[in-house]
């Protein structure tokens, strides 16, 4: 991705814009956690679900050696379907029960001690972020179902 060398100075400008409007709505996360969450994605998840959020090829299919492709966490995949906190719990324990069957084999690393909580619910913020508003707004009414 050639624009990602520049995009320190940009970004910077879009998450201070971001920060602010979030801000202005109770409980959204601060600037720095967005920054900082930025930061884990690109270091941490953009080898497998993209630099874009768009996941790897195909990955509703499953490979032969029978593990899933990473999915995509834009507005296409199915990350915004679930609450946070399921979320949260993906990427500390990895897909293990209640989030997978037992035994459940895949590529999806568990980040518990090597990511804090706070380092875990930032790159999550972000990645929540970088959501339409169409987006999330569906994904709040979805998740305000019983
Ligand atoms: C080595 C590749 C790899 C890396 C690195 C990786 N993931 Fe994943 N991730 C996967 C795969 C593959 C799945 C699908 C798991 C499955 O269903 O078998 C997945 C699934 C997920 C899911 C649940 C799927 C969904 O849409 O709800 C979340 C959330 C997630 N990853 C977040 C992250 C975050 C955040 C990071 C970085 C901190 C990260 N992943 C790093 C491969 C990876």
């Amino acid at each position: 991705m050639r624009a990602s060398g520049r995009l320190p100075a940009s970004g910077l400008v879009a998450l201070l814009a971001l920060g602010t409007a979030a801000c202005s709505e109770s409980s959204g996360p601060d600037t720095f956690g967005l920054m900082e969450g930025q930061g884990i994605y690109a270091a941490e998840c953009a080898s497998c679900h993209g630099t874009k959020l768009e996941g790897q090829a195909d990955w509703q299919t499953r490979r032969p050696d029978g593990r899933l492709p990473a999915p995509p966490h834009d507005a296409s995949g199915h990350t915004w379907h679930h609450p946070t906190e399921q979320l949260f719990a993906i990427v500390k324990f990895g897909m293990v029960p209640p989030n997978a069957p037992e035994g459940y084999v895949s590529d999806m690393p568990a980040y518990a001690g090597k990511l804090s909580d706070r380092q875990i619910h930032n790159v999550l913020a972000w990645i929540e972020s970088q959501w339409p508003a169409e987006v999330r707004q569906r994904r709040a009414e979805r998740l305000r179902k019983p």
